[in-house]
């Protein structure tokens, strides 16, 4: 679980002077924005040179935007760590121009490991959920890994967006594309769909069915159940329903913060633009004034631009 994140001013290379010399490189509102909006992760400034934390992983903030960037390679360390236990991430290379916006944009892509929860989550019935949902995922097969990985992110960002969210759209969204483990587990297909939407609604159908019957015996009251299971056979079309649009919010957000880069290199980029676009309509405004202070890949951040959509923020940025 990521417990704590280390900034770290210049490298151990660079001329910087250590942030522990000079002033913070947050301020007292950007460290208390940060904690606010990440309450369970410990935040310090640290020095640069070597660790004496063994568990911890680095991330170089001056490579972090660029499209060359690792993300395999750092997934899989945090995997690692993530099953040692608690661990910390440090993220060196900063200055303070934009060490607020790197801190925002790591934990954000980092936020799967963090686990937090509600009152509606801090449950034993939903601790058996989570295990159910575990259950379901072999974590040695790549697509599985990624889907059980979007899975948690969605949850993490629905509450963002939600602190007050209820078990049932949680468990939704734990299981909203569990359709995918019977379709998609190791080839994806949704690219040769001849009807996109289609496709989703289907999608979406059946993973409702799947949702009832991975939880069935959990300890849901059966309304609630039913209702996980309306949710997710909705879960591709937003509607006005208030739930099913905070589910869409954190499906589409997630898609951005955790999968964009990763389906740009696997569908390339003229099925990536037709998603961002679908995408970018599932959000509702509120959600999409976010997507500036998300980490995309140089060429997925275009094509955001590039939809009619975007938000002017990041039009402003670029
Ligand atoms: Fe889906
Ligand atoms: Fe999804």
């Amino acid at each position: 679980m990521l417990k704590r994140l280390i900034l770290i001013q210049g490298s151990p290379s660079s001329s910087d002077e250590p942030s522990a010399c000079g002033p913070p490189l947050l301020s007292a509102s950007d460290t208390a924005a940060l904690s606010g909006e990440f309450p369970d992760v410990e935040i310090e400034s640290g020095v640069s040179g070597p660790s004496g934390d063994a568990l911890h992983a680095v991330v170089d903030a001056r490579a972090w935007r660029s499209s060359a960037l690792d993300l395999w390679a750092l997934d899989t360390g945090l995997h690692a760590l993530d099953a040692r236990g608690p661990f910390g991430l440090r993220l060196e290379g900063l200055d303070r121009a934009g060490a607020a916006r790197a801190a925002y944009e790591v934990l954000t892509r980092c936020q799967r490991f963090i686990r937090r929860r509600n009152l509606a989550s801090a449950t034993a019935v939903f601790a058996r959920i989570l295990g159910r949902h575990r259950e379901l995922h072999d974590l040695d097969r790549p697509l599985v890994r990624a889907d059980y990985d979007h899975a948690i992110d969605v949850w993490q960002w629905m509450l963002r967006l939600d602190p007050r969210a209820g078990v049932a759209v949680q468990a939704a969204a734990l299981f909203h594309d569990v359709e995918r483990l019977v379709s998609e587990a190791d080839v994806r297909i949704e690219h040769r769909a001849p009807d996109y939407q289609a496709f989703k609604d289907e999608h979406a159908r059946r993973g409702a069915e799947l949702a009832r019957a991975a939880l069935d015996g959990v300890g849901l009251p059966p309304d609630v159940l039913e209702r996980i299971g309306a949710l997710v056979a909705s879960h591709e079309r937003p509607g006005n329903d208030a739930e099913l649009a905070l589910l869409n919010d954190a499906d589409a957000l997630s898609f951005f913060s955790l999968n964009s880069a990763g389906f740009l290199d696997g569908y390339g980029p003229e099925h990536t633009r037709a998603k961002v676009a679908y995408t970018l309509r599932r959000l509702r405004p509120e959600a999409r004034a976010l997507l500036p202070r998300i980490r995309c890949r140089p060429e997925v951040e275009a094509m955001i631009l590039g939809e009619p959509g975007r938000p002017s923020a990041l039009e402003a940025q670029a």
